[in-house]
Formats: C-alpha cells, sequence, structure tokens
C-alpha cells in the first residue's frame, strides 16, 4: 500500500495486513488488521508516529525512501506491532530522538534494544513544537500497556490514539466514516483487548475530549473522519448498562451436556431472553467475547474429564474472566458420570468477575425429569434477576 494524504501535514503510512489469522497467538483475526504510522511535517521539525510491526517494516521503509528528515519518533506504545521497526527507522536517521512515555522508556529498551541516549521521555501535557505544528502528549495509561499514551496535534485537530479506538480490519480505505463494518470489527478490538480496561477508559475518555479534534488517528484499522461514530460506541460498550440476554459458552462430549443447554436456550428464548450458545469446539473466542461486551449472565456448560471441567471450558472461563466483562450473574450447568468437581473448579476460576452466582444444575449421565426441572427453574430465576435489574434502572 502507498502512503496516503490525510492533509499537507500529516500522511499515513504502514502496513495493511490483509493475511494475518492470529494475533498474540491467541486472538483470532478474521478480518486481518493493519499497523498505522503517521508523518507529521511541521514547518521545522519532522515526526513519525509509531511504525509497524517487524513482520511488515519492508513496507513502511519503503514508503520513508524519500523522507530526508526524521527528527521524533513518537512510541505511544511499546508493543512490537507498534514499536518493532523503531529500530529501523533510528538507523535510517541517525539524529532522530525516540518520544514515549515515562514508563515506556525501559520497555523499549528491554523489547528493543534501543539506545537509551537517543530516548527521550515525554511527561503528561508535554508540548514539542515542529515549528508551526506541534505535537500535546496525552497519558492513557492501559489501553493497552501500561506505559501508553496518546499524540494530539491541535493545529491540524488530530488526535493519535495508537491500541485505543483500534480495530482489526484490513481495508485499503483511509476512513471508517461510519462503516458498520468497522464498527463491528472495533467492537471486536474492544471486547478481546480493551475490556479488561473498561475504568481506565472510563477516564481517559473524559480527559480527551477536552481537547478539539474532528479526527482520530488510530494505529490499527481506519482513521475516524467522524470521530462520534467510535466514541459513542465506546461510550456504550464501556457503560454500566447490561443487556436481558445471556451467554453460554459450552461444550458437550457424549451429549449430555448439549441437551441441557439446548433445553436451557429454549426455556430463556421463551422468557423473552436474549441468548448465545457458543460450542467451544468450534467456536471463534472473538465472538464469545463480543457476546460478553454486554451480557447480562454467563451460563457456563460443561461435561466432567477427571472430575474437574472440560479443558476447553477451563481455558474459556479463565479468559472469560481475565476480559473482565460487566457481568451481573453466572451459573453453571453440565453432567458427570460418576463423580465431579467442576462447578467447584469453575467458581474458582472467576474472581474477576463480580457475579452472583445464581445456579448449579450438574446432571449424572443423561439429563432426567428433575435435571430438565431443574434448569426450567435457573431460567426463571435468570428472568426474575434480569428483571430486578431493569427495575433498578428504571428508578
Ligand atoms: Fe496494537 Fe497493544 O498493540
Amino acid at each position: 500500500m502507498q502512503a496516503k494524504k490525510i492533509s499537507e501535514r500529516i500522511t499515513w503510512m504502514g502496513a495493511v495486513d490483509w493475511n494475518r489469522r492470529l494475533f498474540d497467538s491467541l486472538i483470532p483475526l478474521p478480518e486481518g488488521t493493519s499497523y498505522n504510522a503517521y508523518l507529521l511535517r511541521g514547518s521545522e521539525r519532522c515526526a513519525l508516529i509509531d511504525t509497524v510491526d517487524p513482520a511488515k517494516s519492508d513496507l513502511l521503509m519503503a514508503q520513508l525512501a524519500n523522507v530526508e528528515k526524521i527528527d521524533f519518533i513518537v512510541s505511544q506504545h511499546s508493543e512490537q506491532d507498534h514499536a518493532g521497526t523503531i529500530p529501523l527507522v533510528m538507523e535510517k536517521y541517525p539524529q532522530a530522538k525516540v518520544l514515549c512515555s515515562d514508563k515506556a522508556r525501559d520497555m523499549l529498551i528491554d523489547h528493543l534494544h534501543l539506545d537509551p541516549e537517543r530516548i527521550q521521555a515525554v511527561a503528561d501535557g508535554d508540548i514539542i513544537s515542529l515549528g508551526d505544528r506541534s505535537l500535546r502528549f496525552v497519558y492513557t495509561p492501559w489501553v493497552h500497556w501500561p506505559e501508553t499514551m496518546c499524540t494530539f496535534c491541535e493545529e491540524e485537530g488530530i488526535l493519535f490514539s495508537c491500541d485505543l479506538f483500534g480495530s482489526h480490519i484490513a481495508t485499503s480505505a483511509l476512513y471508517a466514516e461510519e462503516n458498520p463494518q468497522v464498527e463491528l470489527a472495533a467492537k471486536r478490538y474492544y471486547a478481546e483487548i480493551m475490556m479488561p480496561f473498561r475504568s481506565f477508559i472510563k477516564k481517559h475518555l473524559d480527559k480527551i475530549q477536552t481537547l478539539n479534534f474532528s479526527m482520530i488517528a488510530p494505529s490499527h484499522g481506519p482513521v475516524y473522519n467522524k470521530p462520534d461514530f467510535i466514541l459513542n460506541a465506546y461510550k456504550n460498550w464501556i457503560s454500566n448498562d447490561v443487556a436481558n440476554k445471556v451467554v453460554i459458552p459450552y461444550i458437550s462430549m457424549h451429549g449430555s451436556t448439549e441437551a441441557m443447554v439446548t433445553h436451557l436456550v429454549s426455556a430463556l428464548d421463551a422468557r423473552g431472553i436474549e441468548v448465545h450458545p457458543f460450542d467451544l469446539s468450534v467456536t471463534d473466542i472473538g465472538e464469545l467475547a463480543m457476546a460478553l461486551v454486554d451480557a447480562a449472565t454467563i451460563v457456563i456448560g460443561t461435561p466432567t474429564v477427571l472430575f474437574g471441567p472440560h479443558p476447553l471450558v477451563f481455558s474459556a472461563t479463565h479468559l472469560a474472566n481475565a476480559l473482565r466483562p460487566k457481568l451481573r450473574f453466572a451459573a453453571i450447568i453440565g453432567s458427570y458420570g460418576w463423580g465431579t468437581k467442576a462447578a467447584e473448579q469453575l467458581t474458582e476460576l472467576i474472581p474477576h468477575l463480580k457475579v452472583d452466582v445464581l445456579g448449579v444444575v450438574m446432571c449424572k449421565g443423561f439429563p432426567r425429569e428433575e435435571d430438565i426441572k431443574n434448569l426450567d427453574t435457573l431460567a426463571q430465576n435468570i428472568l426474575e434477576q434480569h428483571r430486578g435489574l431493569e427495575k433498578a434502572v428504571a428508578e
């Protein structure tokens, strides 16, 4: 992809990674991703904001071929998908200094072995002049590592946000406009990466909204030329509101847990509750994470393997706990052949979920009438708890 002009002074550079399908050897990227860098030319100095994943270094270096001078390389985030090409850029521009947050300094040295003499830490609110353009650094820790910051160019009315507001989508479009496909990709990104940091994001939104910008340029996905599009989506995702919705990640080995899930799905649906079962043997965990963004309740379904939960259920429960969605209630259902500790073990896996555990329904062998009744009781309990939440919101 060629470099693209955003304005006379700002150029998008970077790489669209059309074929990447996994991030951190964990997160599915069904639509690929991009690593965005931005070149900002002031009348006196020139800055490059972020770089690209080392796998795509050649693309960025080709785009920089005719750029004679870079004075500052702004590293908003030390993770390698943004910082990984900094060593090559430093080599090409030996006079360039790396600007980063105080916390990022050691991280860049540890991860990339950068020369400490060429790193200059900037404080929250610091302004660096490029002549007739300037960069103001806005500390925004934990989006997504503790050292992350955004950069604001007042004269251009643009906020560079790195991971914050990013979307994992490969596209040749420079701008997001109000494309629902981008919103969905941004939601997946939020669910997989940003959701654990919801309380930080709330504070960051308050802070950045004091800035006067008409564009948000993240380091993944297209540029938001209508920033309210993504700001409003984030306000919705990070709000305390939950939907009348149940998410059921489950595994079944011989059909018993599947039969319980099938019945519970019908029982919840009959009560007007939105329900999303996810068979973990075939589920894209990003879809599961997205469903958890606003669900009120999680019901975990597992057969018993060696007295504990199925390993895939163990893994998904651990992930749900780490993502810290705003769930209010949980329940466990499943089956066993002769003995089980699965429910106890799963309950211990979710300390970060601030949930009331509404019940455990474990059946021996294939579910009998009594087990089905217990599932109906659970569905009714979930309905009443959800109604209680709606009532509390209305009051
Ligand atoms: Fe896009 Fe946290 O790196």
